[in-house]
């Protein structure tokens, strides 16, 4: 593991302005699940607390979802597209090898203005994404940012794996930051770390360079993500209560000052267990994971705009991010609205 953050003094204030998200239509229930693997509705939704889960159809793409959720977060934020600068979309799940996923988006959006481009960070995908725009907004390189996380992980999900094939679903989120002289505190602090040594845990080997297309794979089901998850449990519960507990810390709060815990949705059991050990109350947990499973990348924005759609955030709450997955990687964004 190799990071070292400081404490960040923002040049100039990164507000968020607008968010957006979009959902394919199609659902795939605990029921459906039950006539394609053994498994029963109790075992999930007591295990995971995952009820139904969005699954994106035939002409459905990452880059549609997430043109959609941008289009949605410019609407949010009254805003034209040709005003943004910059485009980080993150996701594992991207349109193609390259080009990336965000200059799909840029095209679609009609963001000519915008450079863009991908971040692979799995699960943490946004929370690294918002930090590096923070960092280009803040130091006065640019206006604005948008910031994606954007998966189709149906289509590298392992459906004859009952231990896996659960959890996961399909969607975009889409957050728009901009830069302030006054007004709230927009984002306080970021923090992003990385263990590459536990790429074992999660992964989806083929294809890349290692296992380019056209040579034979020891077993098929090396295209689709495999999960140690009593692994990835255990290491996340543990991260998520250090990101959290360091976050208090640089930027001197406690745990009462943070409105909204919003958690990347990766199972309601760890993120109940996170609350707990923290002692967050019940009404600042934000969880929707049993409506839409674990969208990975795009877990915390579909998060953060549902949770602002359905009223529950107001100006000047603070409200803190994080996310734990794949690389391994880590990392938390705090921000007051
Ligand atoms: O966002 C990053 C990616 N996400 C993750 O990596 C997820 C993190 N991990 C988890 O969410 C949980 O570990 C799981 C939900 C994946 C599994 O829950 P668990 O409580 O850790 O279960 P387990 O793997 O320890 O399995 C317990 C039992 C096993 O049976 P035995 O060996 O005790 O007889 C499994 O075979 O549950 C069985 N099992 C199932 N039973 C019914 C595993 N999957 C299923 C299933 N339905 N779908």
């Amino acid at each position: 593991m190799v990071n070292n953050p400081t404490t960040q003094t923002p040049k100039r204030r990164v507000i968020l302005v607008g968010s957006g998200s979009c959902l394919p239509d199609k659902t795939l229930t605990n029921q459906d699940l039950m006539e394609i693997v053994e498994t029963n509705d109790e075992w999930i939704t007591t295990r995971t607390g995952i009820r139904t889960r969005r699954i994106a159809s035939d002409g459905e793409t990452t880059a549609t979802l997430a043109a959609e959720a941008a289009r949605r977060a410019l609407k949010d934020a009254a805003m034209d597209a040709s005003e943004i600068e910059l485009i980080i979309l993150a996701t594992i799940t991207p349109e193609m090898v390259f080009p990336s996923t965000a200059c799909f988006v840029q095209d679609m959006i009609g963001a000519q203005n915008a450079w863009a481009f991908d971040l692979s960070a799995a699960c943490s995908g946004f929370v690294y994404g918002l930090s590096i725009a923070q960092q280009f907004v803040s130091s006065g390189r640019y206006q604005n940012a948008m910031v994606i996380g954007a998966e189709t992980l149906s289509r590298i999900t392992n459906y004859q794996d009952r231990g896996s094939c659960i959890l996961f679903g399909d969607g975009a989120g889409a957050a728009i930051l901009k830069a302030a002289n006054s007004g709230p505190q927009g984002v306080m602090y970021s923090t992003s770390f990385s263990d590459g040594s536990g790429w074992t845990a999660l992964n989806c080997p083929a294809y890349g360079s290692r296992h380019p297309v056209g040579q034979p794979l020891e077993d098929a089901a090396m295209t689709k993500m495999f999960i140690n998850g009593r692994e990835v449990y255990q290491t996340a519960v543990r991260r998520i209560v250090e990101l959290v507990n360091e976050c208090l810390e640089k930027c001197d709060l406690n745990i009462e000052d943070i409105a909204m815990f919003i958690p990347h949705q990766m199972n309601a059991r760890i993120i109940e267990s996170v609350g707990k050990r923290l002692k967050f109350t019940d009404d600042r947990i934000f969880i929707n994971i049993d409506k839409y499973g674990n969208t990975s990348a795009a877990s915390i924005p579909i998060a953060l705009d549902d949770c602002r759609k359905q009223g529950k955030l107001k100006s000047g709450d603070i409200i803190l991010l994080v996310a734990f997955g794949g690389g391994l990687t880590w990392g938390a964004n705090v921000i007051q609205l």
